[in-house]
């Protein structure tokens, strides 16, 4: 496909994004000017040199940079902003459902309520809804580099606002900090009908896949990349249709793989996995979901069909109702029946 072309296609298909850090879609430009209101000084003095830092070698180098940019979040106010331009984004790339992380221990650690956090993520969600017409899910991420004991505090803390959160995630560092970890908070958060979903096999080994379907009895798995390295586990992933959720340019800026070309998506869409892509944290790896759909596309160079099949598939692993899943696939079979025609 002729690359301006591929592009408007890329635009035009109506998409779900599953795998979003809300504070990862944090732009210099506004962490800037909220840093200025809430009178704090950032360890950069300008977008530039802060964009100049973003150079990562693995997880650990970009999350470190991640939570100092976070600091700055202070007010409802503040997180309204971060995920109002989220989605204002997204909006413009025709993006129709999203299902956000947020990370409350990265707030509550540093003397923000939960509550502050929450409603601020929550007012633009709704606002999303009624003025873009995007559907959304809310999902609460523990921390896997801190303690079970304090992910039950994070889970307690969230109990009033059990109806505005989907589910439970689980992120940040993931090598040394295995899914067992926590099995009981997973299993005190499915019992409040929180639905489960965890970063898994991201840098960490195949085990943590199996760990996070056997121990945490997740439905979905962010990430995922290294499942291919076991092919019992594939045939396990493509029995449960377990949604992995794929994040392309991520995988790149934090040398999870070398180069895009290597990238393992065509491999699991070609053996029926229900693989997905999606941005991980925008701001901080050179783009949005239609970049990251236009640089796979191009290094592996995939074709109208896998490109639907991808958009369908996101769907497929969405938390969405059956009804509103099938009307979205539908939506995008149409969408691809006008460009053959
Ligand atoms: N938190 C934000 N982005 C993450 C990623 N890619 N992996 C783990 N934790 C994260
Ligand atoms: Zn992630």
């Amino acid at each position: 496909m002729e690359k301006t072309n591929l592009k408007n296609i890329i635009q035009g298909i109506p998409k779900a994004e599953l795998h979003l850090h809300i504070e990862g879609s944090f732009e210099p430009e506004l962490m800037f000017q909220i840093a200025k209101r809430n009178n704090i000084s950032l360890a950069y003095d300008s977008v530039e040199s802060l964009k100049k830092a973003y150079k990562f070698n693995n997880l650990q180098e970009f999350l470190d940079i991640y939570y100092i940019g976070a600091q700055v979040l202070i007010n409802e106010q503040d997180f309204y902003d971060l995920t109002w331009a989220y989605l204002t984004k997204v909006n413009s790339e025709n993006v129709v459902h999203v299902e956000v992380f947020f990370d409350p221990q990265t707030h509550t650690d540093r003397g923000v309520p939960f509550d502050v956090v929450i409603k601020g993520i929550y007012r633009a969600l709704e606002k999303a809804k009624s003025e873009f017409n995007i559907s959304y899910k809310l999902i609460m991420s523990y921390l896997r580099h801190l303690s079970e004991a304090e992910a039950f505090k994070t889970l307690e803390s969230s109990i009033p606002y059990k109806d505005w959160i989907d589910g439970v995630g689980l992120d940040s560092s993931e090598l040394g900090n295995p899914p067992n970890k926590f099995e009981n908070v997973f299993k005190a958060s499915a019992e409040q009908g929180y639905k489960l979903v965890a970063h898994a096999g991201e840098e960490g080994p195949v085990e943590y896949i199996w760990e996070a379907i056997n121990l945490l009895n997740v439905d979905r798995i962010d990430h995922g990349n290294r499942c291919l390295d076991d092919e019992k586990l594939v045939q396990v992933l493509i029995e449960k249709k377990m949604g992995l959720t794929l994040c392309p340019l991520s995988n790149v800026e934090l040398k999870v793989i070398q180069k895009m070309e290597e990238h393992p998506v065509l491999k699991m869409l070609e053996k029926g996995l229900l693989a997905t892509i999606h941005s991980d944290d925008p701001a901080y790896f050179g783009g949005y979901m239609n970049a990251n759909y236009l640089e796979t596309a191009k290094a592996l160079g995939l074709n109208k069909d896998h490109l639907m099949q991808l958009a369908i598939n996101a769907f497929e692993a969405s938390w969405l109702s059956t009804e509103d899943k099938q009307q979205h696939i539908t939506e995008v079979k149409e969408y691809f029946k006008t460009l053959h025609s």
